[in-house]
């Protein structure tokens, strides 16, 4: 699509340029414009004679003008009013005077009733003001007064609710003061926990990712409640790419940038949840490339701090969380290196079709390379499955199918093309890209 774009771009450009030049080569040279009957463009500070009908055109962005006709006498009367351009023998402007005193008088008095309207208005506002924090606390009261047994006639009313939230919520402080009057626990949790309808569940997780990203009181909460384990049991056990998708979002908020959440909570069930997403036959590719991308930015994170941290001395303590991370081993120890092997493997039809999922898998192929090269230079499947779409996009005219083919390559060539396998080159000498 990237590129599709670009050509669409320059062209515009062109055709422009290619009006420009026409106009110049019908303009007069002295410099002055001399109107006709017909639309002309004006020229970049090319003065022009009084009471023209002026225009800008919208395909090309140019001025133009021309003469009056008979029925636009009322368009350029305006224009001359607000310019102070009438000529004095211009006859036109008296001709429309009574109307236009009309008018404004008529204007006048709408704008002061207007100013009375707006009053109300303002004082009815002023009535029903809530501050953010109001009304957080007022949801969270609503929430409580729900009935306990769920009944389809509230659906509507919590849903709504939550949906407000987890736009209020984007808020730090409000998503403090959300958690500061008891919204996890009489809101959320019983919701992720209990509830057994999933749209429901997946409003609720929605308000979750929206109050823990990138706050990390908030994080800190949200672990403390124990959501971390909560989620891994929805991921592990969903099929519905919604509920998912909801999920690995509020995971991914709480476990990002929070070393000691990583650890206790990818050192048990975590891990183990987003590979069985990867596994499960009854789960949709986006949903899978979106795992693939969490793992792939928590590899990330770990080496980033690592290798920024060295020289700091006031950053020990997060270096020290970091270094206790274990997150490749347990990924290795769950079967991540053949789990993203099979998915490719067996669904690389469906990625045809889809670059910017592609590019999500590439970049996690690339991040964990060094966990999982040994296993991936000999599946035969993956190598296939990698060729397979390298070779259609290297055949595209889209630019951005070529930039993921780049990609492909590289590291078709990295995993298949080692010196010790060298009947690879022969049986594809494409491979190098
Ligand atoms: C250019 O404008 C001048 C001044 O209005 C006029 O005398 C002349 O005839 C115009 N020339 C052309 C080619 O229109
Ligand atoms: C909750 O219920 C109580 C008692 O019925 C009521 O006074 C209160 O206004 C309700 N609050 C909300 C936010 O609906
Ligand atoms: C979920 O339901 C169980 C059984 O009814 C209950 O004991 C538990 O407190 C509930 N958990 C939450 C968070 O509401």
């Amino acid at each position: 699509m990237r590129g599709y774009k670009f050509f669409t771009f320059v062209a515009s450009v062109l055709i422009l340029g290619a009006l420009q030049v026409g106009a110049t080569e019908t303009e007069n040279k002295t410099g002055e414009f001399v109107a006709t009957k017909d639309w002309q463009v004006i020229a970049e500070g090319q003065a022009i004679p009084k009471g023209l009908h002026v225009r800008i055109n919208l395909q090309t962005g140019l001025k133009e003008a021309k003469l009056l006709d008979e029925s636009e006498r009322g368009t350029a009367l305006q224009s001359q009013q607000e310019g102070q351009a009438a000529d004095e023998n211009e006859p036109l402007s008296l001709d429309y005077k009574p109307d236009i005193i009309e008018e404004s008088l008529r204007r006048v008095k709408e704008k002061k009733k207007s100013y009375a309207e707006l009053r109300k208005a303002y004082k009815e506002f002023q009535k029903n003001f809530r501050t953010d924090g109001e009304l957080i606390v007022q949801l969270i009261d609503q929430y409580r007064n729900f009935s306990k047994t769920p009944l389809e006639s509230e659906l509507r009313s919590k849903l709504d609710s939550l949906e407000n939230l987890e736009y209020l919520l984007h808020q730090i402080d409000n998503a403090l003061l959300f958690i500061d009057n008891g919204g996890l626990d009489d809101v959320l949790l019983p919701i992720v926990v209990n509830d057994t309808n999933t749209a429901l569940r997946i409003s609720a997780m929605r308000v979750l990712g929206s109050l823990a990203s990138n706050n990390p009181k908030a994080q800190i909460k949200v672990f403390e409640k124990n959501f971390g384990s909560h989620l891994a049991q929805i991921l592990s056990s969903s099929g519905n790419a919604g509920e998912i998708s909801a999920a690995l979002h509020a995971f991914g908020a709480l476990l990002r940038k929070f070393p000691l959440a990583q650890q206790r909570i990818l050192s048990t069930s975590g891990t183990q949840a987003l590979i069985k997403v990867l596994q499960s036959p009854d789960v949709e590719l986006r949903s899978k490339s979106k795992v693939v991308t969490l793992i792939s930015d928590l590899v990330q994170e770990k080496r980033f701090v690592l290798e920024t941290s060295k020289d700091a001395p006031d950053a020990a303590s997060t270096m020290a969380q970091y270094v206790l991370l274990e997150f490749q081993p347990w990924l290795q120890t769950h079967g991540y290196c053949p789990a993203l092997d099979n998915v490719l493997a067996k669904d690389y039809l469906h990625l045809l079709e889809q670059p910017e999922i592609v590019e999500q898998f590439a970049t996690a192929l690339e991040t964990t390379e060094d966990l999982c090269s040994a296993s991936w230079s000999q599946s035969s499947g993956l190598r296939h499955a990698l060729l397979t779409v390298r070779n259609r996009y290297a055949n595209s005219q889209d630019e951005y199918r070529l930039e993921v083919s780049q990609v492909l390559s590289k590291l078709c060539e990295r995993l298949f093309n080692k010196p010790k396998h060298t009947e690879l080159q022969t049986i594809d000498p494409n491979c190098s890209g």
